[in-house]
């Protein structure tokens, strides 16, 4: 998949933007605060249609505007073209997304059409940060490669709420009648997404193995181990999740009176990363950090590429700033040869020494939420 070209109006502070896009290498340079992060978060928005980071549809809107709209032409692998738009209505609160010029009614329909990875600082707490941040991080990847994954967690979130809506309405009384149907919900929509997560990261296993050995030289073995709120095999069914969800909600029936929270269940799932057998989260360095965060979603991008059978589009948002030149020049070579990349940087210093073999590049200077772009030479 490509991204031909966007036009963005009232969104962040570009107040009407226009980019052509390269169809392989295209950096969009500039001092800080001046719009670059903004523009491919509408990027982003047109592939997953929201924000990648957990903005409302108001905050992306530009400050005194009462709308915004992101148009955009995106052509797939085999030539295909679509005319995306994204429109956002603040006065009614509505958002439309057009493609093609029809009406999409369900945005869940959306989700993994157009496929896109993100590498942004946001990320650095996949690694770092609590479990929360790497289901986020899982949940993105398997919403884009299924769309049922998109529904059941839509669904599963309701489901989490109602009953934490029942269980602090009952403040520690027995509410069995009320909680009842939603405990059979919780244990059928658990048990979906608890039975994906655990397929998913079986299979994803070898991606992260492979770019693993692909970026670092020495031989260091990273390992995802899934550690659902229930217990589970590698090889469970998904009948065997249900039960396995069923019982231990009966245990923490107690507990959930006490605590007015839903203590079961796929919201309370960990994620442990290792190198060697050790937790990266207890034992890496920052450089073994930033390696392994690389190393997932170039992972995640292979992955996309084989399930959604469409190349995802590459969004790095300030990744060569932190990272010596070494490694830069490293990473470079390999995500350049991955498909359209958009990157943003304030010094195109981390391009020297780049051999970018004769790719189809273009820069584009932010400034206050406007651009200049220029064809460059390959
Ligand atoms: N909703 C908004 N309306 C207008 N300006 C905004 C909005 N949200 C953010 N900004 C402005 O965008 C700028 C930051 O842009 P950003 O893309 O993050 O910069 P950078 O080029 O450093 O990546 C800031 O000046 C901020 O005030
Ligand atoms: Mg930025």
């Amino acid at each position: 998949m490509k991204i031909s070209n966007a036009h963005l109006r009232s969104f962040r502070n570009h107040n009407e933007t226009a980019f052509e896009f390269a169809s392989q290498i295209n950096v969009l340079l500039g001092e800080n605060g001046q719009g670059k992060t903004n523009a491919l978060e509408a990027l982003s928005f047109l592939c997953l249609t929201k924000s990648f980071y957990a903005s409302t549809d108001a905050t992306v809107m530009q400050q005194q505007k009462k709308f915004f709209e992101i148009k955009s032409t995106l052509e797939s692998d085999e030539g295909k073209n679509f005319q995306v738009r994204i429109t956002y209505d603040d006065v009614k609160k509505e958002k439309k997304f057009t493609i093609n010029g029809a009406d999409v009614e369900k945005f869940s329909t959306v989700i993994g059409m157009f496929p896109v990875v993100i590498l942004s600082p946001e990320n650095n707490s996949i690694t770092f940060g609590s479990p929360a941040d790497r289901r986020k991080f899982i949940n993105l990847v398997i919403s884009q490669s299924s769309k049922s994954y998109v529904e059941d967690s839509i669904e599963y979130r309701r489901i989490v709420r109602q009953r934490n809506t029942i269980l602090s309405m009952a403040k520690g009384k027995d509410c069995s009648n009320e909680i009842s149907p939603w405990n059979e919900m919780l244990v059928r929509y658990g048990a979906r997404i608890i039975y994906k997560r655990n397929q998913f990261l079986t299979e994803f296993e070898p991606y992260i193995a492979q770019t693993y050995l692909d970026i670092v030289a020495e031989r260091e073995t990273p390992k995802i181990e899934y550690l659902p709120s229930v217990f589970i095999r590698q090889d469970s069914t998904i009948e065997e999740v249900a039960t396995a969800i069923e019982t231990k909600l009966a245990k923490k029936k107690n507990d959930e009176l006490r605590f007015q929270t839903t203590l079961v269940g796929p919201h309370r799932d960990e994620i442990i990363f290792s190198l060697n057998g050790l937790s990266l989260k207890q034992f890496a360095s920052q450089g073994q950090h930033k390696t392994f965060l690389i190393a997932l979603k170039v992972a995640e991008f292979f992955f996309l590429k084989e399930r959604c059978n469409e190349t995802p589009i590459f969004l790095l948002d300030d990744v060569f700033s932190e990272l010596d030149e070494n490694r830069s020049r490293k990473i470079l070579s390999l995500v350049q040869s991955l498909g359209q990349i958009f990157i943003t940087t304030t010094s195109e210093k981390i391009f020297d020494g780049t051999d970018w073999n004769g790719k189809q590049r273009r820069k584009f200077f932010i400034k206050n939420g406007e651009t200049v772009n220029e064809l460059l030479a390959a």
